[in-house]
């Protein structure tokens, strides 16, 4: 009897032990893997651009997104989620970073894409600083392993800028 329960208890930790270590190295492996995605974004149209009451500028624009994210997946990944963020200074904050649309990747497969969107979310100002602003796009993802730390990582788009007047 004690040495049943002295086997159980050895076996047991030691299946606790090969499963810590196959975690570890998944998670290790994952440090070597050097991603190397692309991305590409345009800004189609500005469909509206105007002043609100509350005197916030709010934008309405047409994206066209493309990104081949596959290198960021490996064994490890579980799903990568990405998103789009508009990124100005403004007098009142050096960021101002507003996400314009986002996506969850659950496989390589699906890594790969390109979609002309009108933005999900509201692109509006803490106040009326808009008009002729520059700013950059920046695609930034959160890579969700299956086990280990959680990689996050962008790239920064620059050069667009925001009419001169409201339309
Ligand atoms: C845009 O990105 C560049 C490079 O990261 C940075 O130097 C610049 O300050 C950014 N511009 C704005 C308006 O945030």
């Amino acid at each position: 009897m004690h040495s049943f329960t002295y086997r159980a208890n050895a076996l047991l930790t030691f299946s606790v032990t090969i499963l810590a270590v196959i975690c570890g190295l998944a998670s290790l492996t994952d440090n070597f893997n050097v991603p190397s995605p692309t991305a590409e974004i345009q800004v189609l149209n500005f469909n509206r651009f105007q002043r609100q009451p509350n005197g916030n500028d709010e934008v309405s624009l047409t994206l066209s997104i493309s990104a081949d994210l596959q290198s960021l997946f490996t064994w490890n990944t579980k799903q990568v989620f990405v998103f789009v963020a508009a990124e100005y200074e403004t007098p009142q904050n050096s960021l101002n970073q507003v996400s314009l649309w986002d996506g969850i990747i659950l496989s390589k497969e699906h890594a790969t894409f390109s979609v002309q969107v009108p933005n999900k979310y509201r692109f509006v100002d803490q106040g009326s600083n808009l008009r002729g602003k520059e700013f950059n796009l920046t695609l930034h993802w959160h890579i969700m392993p299956k086990t280990g730390r959680m990689f996050a990582d962008k790239i920064v788009m620059t050069g667009y800028r925001l009419p001169e007047s409201y339309r």
